[in-house]
């Protein structure tokens, strides 16, 4: 399994994103986390398509989007076209989830489906061989700097032994709180895409990303 960090550009300098989001990059950050709130099913809001097409011209990283949006279907093509190579939304805001989950493997791109801590796995039982990556939240989405919920854990264990048995390779990403004390036990639970905001744009953004990478268990 292929260990990957995805910077949460939500803890970044915005006027420094494309030089932040290249630092990260360089430094061994294959993906970048974009997270769109629509101010509705979250309590707040981040930003939209402007901002991903314009941080598209600024690095190669897979960008991976977490729609915290109220029934998305509407904004997934204006998602494609400002540069997601993957596009993951919330299990609790789509009323047909697998008609979305279709839409974006639809347009090329990979697709995932994320839970909230109180969400549980179930919600992905007719849904779980369609998708490329499940999101399991880490803690209640819409704010960056909150402590990580420990029954994530257990959950993701669940989680990954559920997708070994299809014999199929889908990524866990976890989202929330991810720092250089989670990270390793997040990974030996099964998580293998690690969300990290505030512990790779705090500090020096290389050597954060490069403890990350540390503190996660030998391959
Ligand atoms: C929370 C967002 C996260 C957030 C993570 O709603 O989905 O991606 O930015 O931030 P940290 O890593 O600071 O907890
Ligand atoms: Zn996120």
């Amino acid at each position: 399994m292929k260990y990957t960090i995805a910077p949460s550009i939500l803890a970044a300098d915005f006027t420094k994103l494309g030089e932040e989001v290249r630092r990260a990059a360089d430094a061994g950050a294959a993906y970048v986390h974009l997270d769109v709130m629509d101010g509705a099913y979250v309590p707040n809001i981040s930003f939209g398509m402007p901002v991903i097409a314009s941080l598209r011209k600024a690095t190669d990283a897979v960008f991976d989007v977490h729609m915290m949006v109220r029934e998305p279907d509407h904004l997934l093509e204006a998602v494609k076209a400002a540069g997601a190579d993957l596009i993951t939304v919330h299990a609790e805001a789509c009323t047909h989830l697998h008609r979305t989950i279709g839409v974006i493997k639809g347009m090329g791109l990979k697709a995932g489906v994320a839970l909230n801590p109180a969400t549980p796995l179930s919600a992905l039982d007719y849904v779980l061989d369609d998708v490329d990556m499940v999101l399991i939240m880490t803690v209640n989405p819409g704010f960056g700097g909150q402590k990580l919920i420990p029954a994530c854990y257990e959950k993701i264990r669940e989680l990954r032994a559920r997708i070994e048995k299809t014999g199929r390779d889908i990524d866990i990403e976890v989202d929330g709180g991810v720092d250089v004390n989670s990270i390793g036990r997040l990974a030996e639970a099964g998580a293998n895409v690690f969300v990290a905001g505030t512990a790779v744009f705090r500090g020096n953004i290389e050597e954060n990303v490069q403890k990350l990478l540390a503190a996660l268990p030998k391959m």
